[in-house]
């Protein structure tokens, strides 16, 4: 158990309260005219990892900046620990919502230790730095890349930035994460690795993980709730993995045929894919 300890130690405390995030009636569109999410109503208030999944264009990463106030409702309220974001200072939500966009935007270069370290800008303080950089690297060897703090952001793999934006998604120390795809360029061990992480981060420090996620076996296997997108932008179904990941649910939301096996070798939900079903019902967004 060495290994899963040294993993899970980002010298962060736990939460000592209960973090309650909460969408009432959201709809949001980038222009009044074509609305993206329909009446979204969701609440999470247990600590956990918690996946949205969908098909390509439903909404996923329209929903995760609803969450963190990038982009804002056209009706309805996102409210986080009873407290609607809206009311809120952008500075004010970095400080309870972190979030890591599906491909990094920085474009300057910076080391990856500088890089990691603009996480910790919201608990900065006089005589901090030590402390700070002492978070910064554990981020860095729990996600496997410490040999990598001195090289430039700009000049990585997409999978190195993807683990660099992970950790410094972590050392915001925020009461909700929120991670756009963060699996998405990584290799298959690092899939499961990170996932593997998350969730054991969520549980031992009592936050809310929300993730977008692609695989849906890495998704049964690893979240404790999974939200189901259908198009055009609406919840289809939240709970557990066994509750979401049926092969109804599956063919009807993503359009594809599939086994579902009740319990996989790790006694959870296996997906079997079989064949898409191509018409234009389905496919259009
Ligand atoms: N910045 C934007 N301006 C206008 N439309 C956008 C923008 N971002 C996303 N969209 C549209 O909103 C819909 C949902 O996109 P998105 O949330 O990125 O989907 P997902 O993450 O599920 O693939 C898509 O139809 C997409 O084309
Ligand atoms: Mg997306």
């Amino acid at each position: 158990m060495a290994e899963a300890n040294e993993k899970l130690d980002i010298g962060i405390k736990a939460k000592d309260h209960q973090t309650v995030l909460e969408l009432k009636d959201v709809d949001f569109g980038y222009d009044e005219s074509h609305i993206v999410l329909h009446d979204i109503n969701l609440r999470i208030d247990e600590p956990g990892l918690y996946c949205i999944i969908g098909p390509n264009g439903v909404g996923k990463s329209t929903m995760a900046k609803c969450v963190s106030k990038i982009v804002n409702p056209l009706k309805g309220e996102v409210l986080i620990n009873g407290k609607n974001i809206s009311s809120m200072s952008h500075k004010e939500v970095a400080k309870v919502v972190g979030y890591v966009p599906a491909f990094s935007q920085d474009v300057f270069s910076m080391s990856v230790v500088d890089t990691i370290m603009i996480g910790r800008h919201n608990h900065r303080r006089w005589g901090s730095l030590s402390k700070d950089l002492e978070m910064v690297y554990k981020a860095m060897r729990i996600l496997r890349i410490t040999d990598l703090a001195d090289k430039q952001f700009n000049s990585l793999s997409s999978g190195q930035h993807q683990k660099v934006s992970i950790a410094r998604g972590l050392v915001q120390e925020t009461d909700v994460l929120i991670l756009d795809e963060p699996t998405a360029n990584l290799d298959v061990k690092f899939q499961v690795y990170v996932m593997e992480l998350l969730r054991g981060i969520a549980e031992k420090l009592g936050i809310i993980i929300l993730t977008i996620c692609h695989d849906l076996n890495v998704t049964a296997k690893y979240s404790h709730k999974v939200i189901m997108l259908e198009r055009p932008g609406r919840i289809y179904a939240y709970g557990t993995p066994e509750e979401v990941l049926t092969e109804e649910n599956i063919e009807r939301v993503y359009g594809i045929r599939c086994r579902v096996v009740d319990e996989g070798e790790f006694g959870v939900p296996l997906v079997i894919l079989g064949a898409p079903i191509m018409s234009d019902e389905i496919d259009g967004t």
